[in-house]
């Protein structure tokens, strides 16, 4: 892009050529994890072009992700995931305004990937370049994209302030969103992410990689009551999480344990497990609600992002609480939950708008808390 050429406007793009108005149009990639994605993403919250790479199959063999082989499969996956994306869009890259990627927090090697992948294609055609927080991809994507309470889908406005679950399989955070790049801390966990306990049960009863999606679906026709899990903090004021005495007690039933287990036993333990995460997350969310009243803040909405989003309770435990409090209650649809190059390219284009754009070369980090941005 060349400032001759196109003006940015807001959240449009003037094209000097026709004169004419026309949605900016976004390309993200993420790879901090164990999906190599690219999205193109235009203003307007269109989706043109999503490609998910998922490397799941390659680390289902060893119970969870191997960060070496990550790197390595998304160097071999990045370049065809780029140009497959660009051509489901119909779109070349001169035709993009700006280029996105994730820069942080996750796996550095994979990180590296993506972010050098989108440094070399920024600098090569000469657009700007977002560094994506890929928490903050997290954060902002039900901004393009969410379910509402009442089952309306897509582009629902989700405005600031918003008071946010994030919770995936390596965070576990409450969140006061104020803006873009404007992130209030309110409660974390002191341990694992919700997402890592889930992933650690299913571990322990053999149920396989990723843990969520199957202890969520076996949590469907088992009974809660069974097992009595604890609720760690629940006693306590504050709003901060503890998952590591679910994952003890979890241990400790199953060393009891008759073997085989029995589809019942496996059934109504995950139900039992899930039930405890679920009282949690609604007991901190309450103590949350408080807090950002103190803060001065009254927000609308209540959005639940990150992987663990997905989770069908979790979800309609969340709807209910905002019910009960006259919040909205909003989600990103499935599809968008876990990591996608299309969360990444929404928060490449919010973040265009009020020009964070790179200016000089930047090194990803593994370790960016929101806070920090
Ligand atoms: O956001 P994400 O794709 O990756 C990180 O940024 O960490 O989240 C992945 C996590 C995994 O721990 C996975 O088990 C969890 O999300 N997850 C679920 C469900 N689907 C995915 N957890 C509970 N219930 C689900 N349905
Ligand atoms: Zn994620």
């Amino acid at each position: 892009m060349s400032d001759e050429k196109l003006i940015r406007m807001d959240m449009g793009t003037i094209d000097s050529e026709t004169h004419s108005m026309r949605p900016t149009l976004c390309l993200g990639i993420e790879s901090s994890c164990d999906e190599t994605s690219a999205a193109i993403v235009d203003s307007d919250k269109n989706i043109l072009a999503h490609i998910i790479y998922s490397q799941i199959p390659e680390h289902q063999k060893y119970g969870g992700v191997v960060p070496e082989l990550a790197a390595r499969a998304h160097i071999l996956a990045i370049e065809d995931v780029v140009k497959q994306t660009l051509t489901k869009a119909s779109k070349t890259i001169d035709d993009i305004d700006v280029v996105a990627a994730t820069a942080g927090p996750g796996l550095i090697g994979g990180v590296l990937v993506g972010w050098m992948a989108a440094t070399g294609i920024a600098q090569a055609t000469e657009k700007p370049l977002v560094a994506v927080n890929h928490l903050e991809g997290h954060a902002l994507v039900p901004r393009l994209c969410a379910t509402m309470a009442d089952g309306t889908n897509g582009n629902v406005q989700v405005d600031f302030p918003y008071l946010l679950m994030l919770a995936s399989g390596g965070h576990c955070q409450i969140l006061l969103v104020r803006g873009v790049g404007q992130y209030e801390m309110i409660g974390q966990t002191l341990d694992d992410s919700a997402g890592e306990a889930y992933d650690k049960v299913a571990k322990m009863l053999g149920l396989g990689y990723p843990g969520g999606p199957i202890v969520d679906k076996r949590a469907q026709t088992g009974n809660p009551k069974v097992f009595a899990f604890p609720r760690p903090l629940c006693d306590k004021p504050g709003c901060d999480f503890s998952f590591s005495g679910i994952k003890t007690a979890a241990r400790t039933f199953l060393d009891r344990a008759a073997q085989p287990l029995t589809d019942e036993y496996i059934n109504d333990f995950c139900a039992s497990f899930q039930a405890s995460v679920v009282d949690c997350i609604i007991n901190r969310l309450n103590n949350a609600l408080r807090d950002s009243r103190v803060r001065d803040c009254m927000p609308r909405t209540l959005v639940v992002a990150g992987g663990v989003a997905k989770n069908s309770a979790i979800r309609s435990a969340m709807e209910k609480f905002a019910q009960k409090n006259k919040m909205l209650f909003a989600a990103p649809p499935m599809s968008l939950c876990t990591d996608n190059g299309a969360m990444i390219a929404w928060a490449g284009l919010e973040n265009y708008k009020i020009g964070k754009i790179i200016s000089e070369p930047v090194a990803p980090r593994p370790r960016w808390p929101l806070t920090e941005l």
